[in-house]
């Protein structure tokens, strides 16, 4: 196990090194996407410099050994998350792409879900776009699903409650044991989003006792354009795949008349996959478990307990949500300010957050405002950058209010 040191592990991402306005970047958008270690580069520019080849199609050795790789990054990604089978982890590009996956499978006309108000839109358009009624279960004040009523939304066509395991808004974290053991006793798939999840807690799939669960590697320190859903196995199994095409059919089964689909994980995965991205994202995998994961979480809840004291001594300043037990994600507000000032000029200071709706426009709404400040964390920011936050937006605030 690896020594959690700050400057060794800010070392290992070179993005870290650069200069934004000719100031030292610190970079606070962690909740968009992650920065890369180098080690994920170098996974993925020796595979294009040394094996490339498509996978689980040619007989020569190049596809042999890439095909050997992308399916060892599956055997990765299923130890990650605790997965039982490793024919359960799915490759996507993503979480959007994963959650549309299981939408497009799970909804009939005149289905309803439940969706709780905290999600991102990718946990809502999707089920829209299947046909699904749409049911909401309200959030209280702390940012959390009041799931106490929960089971007065459920009936006989509910197809699934859909909820995120972080929100990638306020880092409040649902209680998801909570939501399984609702929705279980009514035989009604629980769904979750793990894009900010994964990154912030270990993850196990089993132990959650979810149905299925869909995260994106660029956000856990691994490329874009790669992601996983993962599924209990007999619920894939019945599951319509949503796209058709190459390596998802049965082999000899296609004929004009109709296609027979290949098993699991195969049936989900047409077309060419993104072999590279997914031993990209392995690396990534490897990359944290070289630590121990109570020292990531001691560091980022120092971090954020830091951003959190020192942006409350800002007069005017609102940080939304409960402060309990959140992943390092602040979103806030001053009083008379809009937020999209108060990120230009910390922009103009090196340093990045986000501002906007962070695509959960119900969220942000629930909290009568049409924009938030936003700064999250990752491993490897440090104690000054979260002292550095604060001292910019008060700078910030004194600025526009002059
Ligand atoms: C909670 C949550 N869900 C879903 C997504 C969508 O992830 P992606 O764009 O990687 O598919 C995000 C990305 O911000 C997110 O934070």
């Amino acid at each position: 196990m690896r020594a959690f040191d700050i400057e060794q592990v800010r070392a290992d991402f070179p993005i870290l090194g650069r200069q934004v306005y000719g100031r030292p970047l610190v970079y606070l958008d962690n909740a968009a996407t992650t920065q890369k270690p180098r080690r994920v580069l170098a996974a993925m520019e020796d595979i294009y410099l040394t094996v490339n080849a498509n996978v689980h199609r040619a007989e020569h050795a190049l596809a042999a050994e890439a095909t050997a790789l992308y399916e060892a990054a599956r055997d990765t990604v299923a130890e990650f998350i605790g997965a039982e089978h490793r024919e359960e982890v799915i490759f996507t590009s993503g979480t959007t792409m994963a959650l549309n996956v299981v939408a497009k499978g799970l909804v009939n006309q005149g289905d309803n879900v439940i969706v709780s108000e905290a999600e991102h839109h990718s946990n809502i358009v999707p089920w829209q776009l299947a046909g699904a009624q749409i049911r909401v279960l309200p959030i209280g004040e702390d940012g959390l699903p009041q799931i106490e009523r929960l089971e007065e939304l459920i009936d006989d066509r509910t197809r699934a409650v859909a909820v995120t395991q972080c929100s990638n808004v306020l880092g409040t974290r649902p209680d998801i044991a909570g939501i399984v053991k609702i929705a279980h006793k009514h035989g009604v798939a629980v769904v979750v989003d793990g894009a900010q999840g994964t990154v912030h807690e270990k993850v196990n799939v089993s132990k959650l006792g979810c149905d299925f669960y869909a995260f994106s590697g660029h956000k856990l320190y691994g490329p874009t354009g790669i992601g996983v859903l993962w599924g209990r196995r007999e619920l894939l199994e019945n599951l319509p795949p949503m796209m058709g095409g190459g390596d998802m059919v049965a082999p000899q089964e296609v004929t004009f008349a109709r296609s027979q689909f290949a098993e699991l994980p195969f049936r989900f995965e047409a077309g060419t996959s993104n072999y590279v991205g997914a031993v990209g994202l392995a690396e990534a995998i490897r990359y944290l478990s070289e630590f121990d994961p109570h020292d990531i979480e001691r560091h980022e809840r120092e971090l954020l307990e830091i951003a959190t004291n020192e942006l409350l001594k800002i007069n005017g300043l609102q940080i939304y949500g409960g402060i309990d037990s959140r992943a390092p994600i602040v979103s806030f507000n001053v009083d008379g300010v809009h937020p999209s000032d108060i990120g230009q000029i910390l922009d103009k200071q090196g340093i990045a957050i986000r501002t906007g709706m962070h695509c959960a426009q119900p969220l942000v709404e629930h909290f009568g405002v049409s924009s938030m400040c936003r700064a999250s964390f990752a491993l490897y920011n440090t104690k000054q950058e979260a002292i550095a936050l604060a001292q910019g937006v008060e700078k910030a605030v004194k600025m526009i209010c002059r």
